[in-house]
């Protein structure tokens, strides 16, 4: 259990510096009085109580998350029942399908305007509301560096979409739906309707996407209550955990249980472990490496390659697996992986969690109830299913998911009959998403069965924000021949709902100076798995000779800032590799202080 030494007393409550400070009577009275005009009454804010925010991430703009505005009437009975007194304060909202030009542009500002509530604010401890792909890392990332009392509440997966007795998962479905349409198969509005089957209720994505993996990873970090994360929105346990979760929010308060005694360098290297056996989203190397480095931690994709590429496929659930997290979640979620990867002698085990209890505590005997679902250590779906961290001549950091890459793959692209991990391919470069779909079709492409799609400027320099455009489809003239799927790299993201074997988050990206720039079609990539390796097989001088032409020109060109936010992040941002943080707030740690 938690350290009793640790525990508070009412007069240390932070929000007594707001709420009664005799030193201060005007300034006190000012704060107190504004409350009191919509009914709040002199006791709920002077006795000594918690004060607990709840940090609203629902909106009628962030539909995945907007069942919170429902939810947190449950967490505030836990809290008032706990004795802590409520305060309920919209985020920015962050919707992954609908915000423009991409969702992870809002992630840092999602950020910076959490750190300024929880900092002036008199908030003694929040309850963070969390479901749709980058709230959870921005409220992760603010918990980090404000480092009050914090609880992650996720709002939950929706649940299965079937049609014709046939899984329909989120986004996983819309590729498979564009390679149909793109054959002819199917027409625009049957792409629509069959679009729609998979969002059958309230939650977020139903597939292991970036939002079922970043809500996981909080899990797996010890941030919110232990089999929450993947409760189906409209299940009653839902509204249950919701209480729970307010209760424990006044508990951890009183505790003096804060994000810097959860986030260690062990919970960071358990949720790096949990990805893979989960077979996360490809966002989740990014985000987590974020918030690790606002924790204070320096965590790289070496540290994922070193911890995760060894763990075996445990979940499965699209887009690795064929279930969906219903199926996951009936079959014990988060907790009976966990509990196989500690059979097997992986995740630190000791360290505390949100309930006050250590990892190994809480996932005792939560064994997999269906051994299809979630497997058994011993009989994975996949060997190795975690990141590679790739290098090179081009990049410094580049991820790639091994596991996907098909026996077609192999045999479309090895180079040397003795040597199973080198494969060779003729690259064709496009410069961001529009010249992608402005030309992919474009005969004299020469577009080939061989072929490596590149897509460039599409980093968080390049395309605010990262672009999720790096897994690109083939021309429809090569899909109608039967080849589904080309080799993509790039230095921008993909969807995690996406399964294709690309290579991603190249950093530094081509718009900072990264080698992509360099890159022409018609050149030839050699990508060794067995070396880490992707090198551009041109001699050094003729590299050297258009780095230097690329200076002379003055470097990458990327399209102009369209919003002041776009042109500040595009300052200050860091590359992917690094988590995409904005540097200068990584600095910023237990800014709690009044
Ligand atoms: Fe919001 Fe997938 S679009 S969770
Ligand atoms: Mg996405």
């Amino acid at each position: 259990m938690t350290d009793n030494a640790r525990k508070i007393t009412p007069d240390q409550l932070r929000s007594r510096w707001w709420f009664d400070n005799p030193e201060h009577p005007g300034t006190t009275a000012l704060c107190i009085e504004r409350y009191l005009n919509y009914g709040m009454t002199m006791g709920e804010l002077t006795s000594g109580k918690p004060i607990i925010g709840i940090a609203q991430s629902g909106s009628d703009l962030t539909p995945c998350n907007r069942h919170h505005i429902e939810l947190v009437k449950r967490v505030k009975d836990g809290i008032r029942a706990a004795g802590g007194v409520p305060f309920e304060f919209p985020m920015h909202p962050i919707h992954e399908n609908v915000r423009r030009p991409t969702a992870a542009l809002d992630r840092n500002l999602a950020y910076l305007g959490l750190v300024e509530v929880l900092h002036g604010y008199p908030l003694d401890g929040v309850v963070l509301t969390t479901g749709c792909d980058k709230t959870t890392p921005a409220c992760l990332m603010a918990a980090a560096t404000v480092n009050i009392p914090a609880i992650v509440l996720s709002g939950g997966p929706m649940l299965n979409g079937w049609r014709e007795g046939e899984r329909v998962g989120s986004g996983t479905i819309i590729w498979e739906l564009r390679k149909r349409l793109a054959a002819g198969d199917i027409d625009y509005d049957e792409f629509l309707a069959r679009g729609a089957d998979s969002a059958p209720s309230i939650g977020h994505c139903n597939t292991m996407g970036t939002a079922s993996s970043m809500n996981s990873m909080a899990e797996a970090l010890g941030m919110s209550l232990p089999g929450s994360a993947m409760i189906p929105a409209p299940y009653k346990e839902r509204a249950m955990v919701a209480y729970q979760t307010g209760e424990r929010s006044v508990e951890m308060v009183w505790d003096d249980l804060r994000p810097s005694d959860i986030l260690t360098r062990e919970a960071f290297e358990n949720a790096i472990m949990v990805c893979s056996a989960l077979g996360g989203s490809s966002n989740a190397p990014v985000h987590i490496n974020a918030i690790a480095r606002h924790a204070g931690i320096e965590l790289d994709n070496d540290d994922w390659q070193r911890l995760g590429h060894e763990i075996p496929l445990l979940a499965n659930v699209m887009p690795a697996g064929v279930y969906l997290s219903e199926e996951f979640y009936c079959a014990g979620g988060v907790p009976a992986v966990m509990t196989e990867l500690m059979g097997a002698g992986h995740l630190h085990g000791e360290v505390m969690t949100i309930n006050g209890q250590t990892l190994a505590d809480n996932v005792k005997g939560r064994e997999t109830r269906d051994e299809d679902v979630i497997r058994r250590y011993a009989n994975p779906l996949v060997e190795h299913a975690g990141f590679l961290n790739l290098k090179g001549n081009l990049f410094d950091s580049a991820l790639m998911k091994t596991s996907v890459i098909s026996p077609d793959f192999r045999r479309r692209f090895l180079s040397d009959p003795d040597d199973p991990n080198a494969f060779d391919g003729k690259v064709v470069v496009f410069d961001g998403s529009e010249d992608y779909h402005a030309r992919i079709d474009d005969p004299a492409l020469g577009i080939d069965e061989r072929t490596i799609l590149v897509m460039r400027g599409a980093g968080p320099v390049g395309h605010p924000g990262g672009a999720e455009v790096v897994n690109m489809q083939p021309p429809e003239a090569l899909i109608k021949q039967g080849v589904e799927s080309l080799p993509c790299l790039g230095d921008g993201r993909q969807s995690g709902t996406s399964g294709s074997p690309s290579i991603l988050n190249a950093s530094p990206e081509a718009a900072i100076g990264g080698g992509l720039a360099l890159l022409e079609s018609g050149d030839w990539l050699r990508v060794d798995l067995g070396r880490g390796e992707v090198r551009l097989k041109i001699d050094d001088d003729e590299l050297k000779a258009r780095r230097e032409r690329l200076d002379t020109n003055g470097g990458y060109r990327y399209p102009a800032h369209q919003t002041p936010w776009q042109e500040i992040q595009r300052t200050l941002v860091e590359p992917l590799d690094r988590g995409m943080t904005l540097e200068l707030a990584t600095k910023y740690r237990d800014v709690a202080r009044r």
